[in-house]
């Protein structure tokens, strides 16, 4: 049977794929950020999972806002990309697993969790970015496992909540144990932690939300799901509502997790930065 080992999270900030473009690692800027990443290459070079779910919302790309799926799975052979306007360097397809894929849709809708499945779906940066930094040179990395993307409206209101995002993970969780072959799956939750991009409060921040929310997803995440959608707007942004990939992520894991790694950095261009390893317990 399918087996879920972890989740990752990270932001997945536009800026990142330019710096990665131009090798700027090192830079005073960027090294704290990128020396958040290397214990959890390790981790996965030594685990090889065989897929790995990309929870992330589109910003644009796939989607717009005349046709907006509150919930999309990826069911392609393959994925492509393009820029939606950032000038980040186009990637080449990155491949999928469309028989996991049906399995996921079809054990969801059957758990009552209405999904949109799409047979063609371009992914933007909220997908690709943290793709190439676990897996650096994606897609063309080796051990770059096939990669199903799954998208949640950030974009347009009304957003899910917490607690829908939470169930959504538990059902997704369920539906890939109950694959027949004996593969390992990784789950990432890409986007966050606190940032708005406009209006009056851009540039908002919020350290102290994302801190809590970082311990909290870990060992509590039932108590995050009491947080409305209002007042995660009012503490971590218009574009902090991202944090529902997270939470997406972490219901698809076992119920005790180990955290293995994190890392929090403010600012990456808008955003307070955050990257975790949790490792499932069974
Ligand atoms: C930024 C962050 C994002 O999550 C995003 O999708 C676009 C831009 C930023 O901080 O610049
Ligand atoms: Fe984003």
């Amino acid at each position: 049977m399918a087996r879920i080992i972890g989740g990752i999270t990270t932001s997945h900030i536009p800026a990142v794929g330019n710096a990665i473009a131009n090798e700027m690692f090192d830079e005073p800027y960027w090294k704290p950020f990128f020396d958040g990443y290397p214990p959890i290459r390790e981790w996965l070079h030594d685990e090889r999972p065989d897929v790995v779910i990309n929870i992330y919302n589109d910003h644009g790309l796939g989607f717009f806002l005349n046709q907006m799926p509150t919930f999309a799975i990826g069911a392609a052979h393959e994925y492509i990309n393009e820029d939606e306007g950032w000038g980040i360097p186009k990637l080449d397809p990155f491949p999928g697993d469309p028989e996991l894929s049906w399995h996921i849709i079809e054990g969801m809708v059957a758990d009552e969790f209405d999904i949109a499945s799409c047979q063609e779906l371009a992914v933007d940066h909220g997908f690709t970015v943290p793709m190439q930094l676990f897996w650096p040179g994606a897609p063309h990395n080796p051990e770059m496992p096939r990669a199903i993307p799954i998208s949640a409206n950030t974009v347009q209101h009304p957003i899910p909540t917490l607690n829908r995002a939470l169930n959504f993970g538990k059902a997704l969780g369920k539906a890939i144990r109950s694959y027949p072959e004996d593969i390992k799956v990784v789950v990432l939750g890409t986007g966050g932690l606190s940032h708005q991009l406009d209006g009056e409060r851009a540039g908002h921040i919020n350290r102290e939300f994302d801190e809590m929310c970082m311990e909290k997803i870990v060992t509590a995440p039932e108590e995050l799901t009491k947080i409305s959608r209002m007042e995660l707007v009012r503490q971590a942004g218009t574009q902090g509502t991202e944090f529902l990939m997270w939470m997406m992520m972490r219901g698809a894991l076992t119920e005790k997790v180990t955290p293995l790694h994190k890392n929090y950095h403010i600012p990456i261009s808008n955003t307070g930065a955050g990257t975790m390893l949790m490792e499932c317990t069974d």
